[in-house]
């Protein structure tokens, strides 16, 4: 198994979805010790916007390309390698002005690719990855799943199942800044969620990773 962990937190230290996201993948390695794993860090690595250039970079036929036009989809193309490698896709996004990371959209405006990772056919679009599974921890400061403020949920699984990949959970981590009780809860929270999608193989490791999740 291949792992892409996507983190989109502006930190580099202290982000919760990051941490959330290294959970998932701890959960995820421990089940399948053989699964390798790359990390995309938005914030280490910041993609640059889709602008004019980039378009125009993108809207030129690869052989006619000017050296910087090929810099720039080359480096759209690297993360779309990245995902077309990856089986599992774990993704950390922190909510920000109710919606996602600008880090995440460049990302997203990197991989959504016609012709590679969707096309378009007379019965309408389809994705073209294929087989693979993705878990997004989400972090916000205050609760909003289940409610028409959550844009992100709706936004991502469509964006994902748009390329093809419907094989999506998503985990929140919500009351962050609502005070240090309603923070600890939220992680809690979102620690028993994962506890729930990737449950050790046994029943004593669950009770006790239960345990771990309540106490911490
Ligand atoms: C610029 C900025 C905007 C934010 N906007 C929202 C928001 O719209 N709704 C919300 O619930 N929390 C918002 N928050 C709180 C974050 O979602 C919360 O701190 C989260 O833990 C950040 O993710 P991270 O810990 O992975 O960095 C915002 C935080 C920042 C820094």
């Amino acid at each position: 198994m291949k792992i892409l962990q996507l983190n989109s937190s502006a930190r580099r230290e202290g982000s919760h979805s990051t941490k959330l996201a290294d959970r998932i993948v701890g959960r995820l390695r421990y089940a399948d010790p053989a699964a390798t794993l790359t990390v995309r860090d938005l914030a280490l690595t910041p993609h640059p916007v889709l602008d004019e250039a980039a378009l125009g970079a993108l809207f030129t036929p690869a052989e006619q390309r000017t050296p910087e036009q090929a810099a720039r989809v080359a480096l759209d193309d690297a993360l779309i390698a990245e995902l077309v490698a990856a089986d599992v896709l774990v993704m950390g996004v922190p909510m920000y002005n109710f919606g996602i990371p600008a880090q995440l959209k460049n990302w997203i405006d990197a991989i959504a690719r016609a012709g590679v990772t969707f096309r378009y056919t007379a019965s309408g679009p389809e994705g073209l990855l294929r087989g693979k599974r993705a878990f997004v921890a989400l972090a916000r400061g205050g609760r909003y799943r289940n409610t028409p403020a959550d844009t992100q949920v709706p936004y991502l699984r469509t964006l994902l199942g748009f390329v093809g990949i419907t094989d999506v959970e998503f985990v929140y981590a919500e009351g962050l800044a609502m005070g240090a009780g309603a923070e600890a809860q939220g992680l809690a929270d979102a620690r028993v969620q994962i506890e729930a999608l990737l449950a050790p193989a046994s029943a004593a490791e669950r009770d006790a990773a239960v345990e771990e999740a309540l106490a911490a």
